[in-house]
């Protein structure tokens, strides 16, 4: 695990970005995993810069996204595919046949996690991988448990997840409990992982997924199984891994 630490959130954003767009020129149908959640905002602002700027194309680029809450319409202004969107795909020349992020739509949870591994299963693979980190160390919607889910589920998130991302909503009470996640085995399979990591309040958990041991109870410490998982984070998010290199970059063995 290689892991990049910079200043704050806008230097992360701009490093974030340059590494997609780099991706982009040297693959331009490259398949992309996206994230959604506050902290891509910044990437996704820097990549529709440099599409504007003329120096990347989305036009052969697929998507496919994370997760999606279960319930919510696509235009509903909560929804994953509202946020994905707004907040990137209209402001890009990105091909919308080539997006893809799970039916919150559809009621039957089996039927829906069997039709997005097989949209998954359409890519050779993902080129890249974008992740955000929960609060409570979730990958996706993969919340802690006892054991790594490897592929599409319907989970019931924790109250810390939904506390977390009510600040979307008016109301807490507004928050769907449940959501249609990629699996851990569909993450891990991209070539190339990306996780960024911003702010003093995901301090205490991005320490437990650097220094703590691999285990489901904390579900992006599986990361450090993976042969090429970078992960970017700022002097807030790395304020406690006091143990580690102070290096701008550093490698974890
Ligand atoms: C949600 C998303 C995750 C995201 C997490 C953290 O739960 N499902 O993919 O990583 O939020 O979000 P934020 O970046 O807002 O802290």
């Amino acid at each position: 695990m290689r892991v990049i630490r910079v200043s704050d959130y806008e230097e992360l954003s701009l490093r974030s970005a340059d590494l997609i767009a780099s991706l982009i020129i040297l693959k331009p149908d490259c398949v992309l995993g996206l994230a959604t959640g506050g902290t891509p905002l910044g990437t996704y602002r820097d990549l529709i810069r440099l599409y504007r700027e003329g120096r990347i194309d989305f036009s052969q680029v697929s998507s496919v996204n994370l997760d999606e809450y279960r319930g919510l319409k696509p235009n509903d202004p909560h929804s994953y595919r509202y946020f994905m969107d707004q907040n990137l795909f209209q402001n890009i020349n990105i091909d919308p046949a080539h997006t893809f992020v799970p039916d919150g739509c559809e009621s039957d949870p089996a039927s829906a996690c069997s039709k997005y591994d097989a949209i998954i299963d359409r890519f050779p693979l993902i080129d890249l991988q974008l992740l955000g980190l929960g609060g409570d160390g979730h990958i996706g919607f993969n919340e802690p448990s006892d054991c790594f889910i490897r592929r599409t589920h319907c989970v019931t998130l924790k109250e810390e997840t939904i506390r977390a991302n009510s600040r979307f909503f008016q109301d807490k009470a507004e928050v769907p409990h449940q959501a249609y996640t990629m699996g851990i085995a569909d993450i891990m399979k991209a070539s190339r992982i990306l996780m960024i990591v911003s702010g003093s309040s995901k301090a205490a958990i991005l320490r437990q997924v650097l220094e703590g041991p691999v285990t489901p109870a904390v579900p992006a410490s599986v990361l450090h199984l993976h042969r090429n998982c970078t992960v970017i984070a700022d002097e807030d998010a790395l304020q406690c891994c006091d143990r580690l290199c102070k290096d701008s970059q550093f490698i974890l063995p």
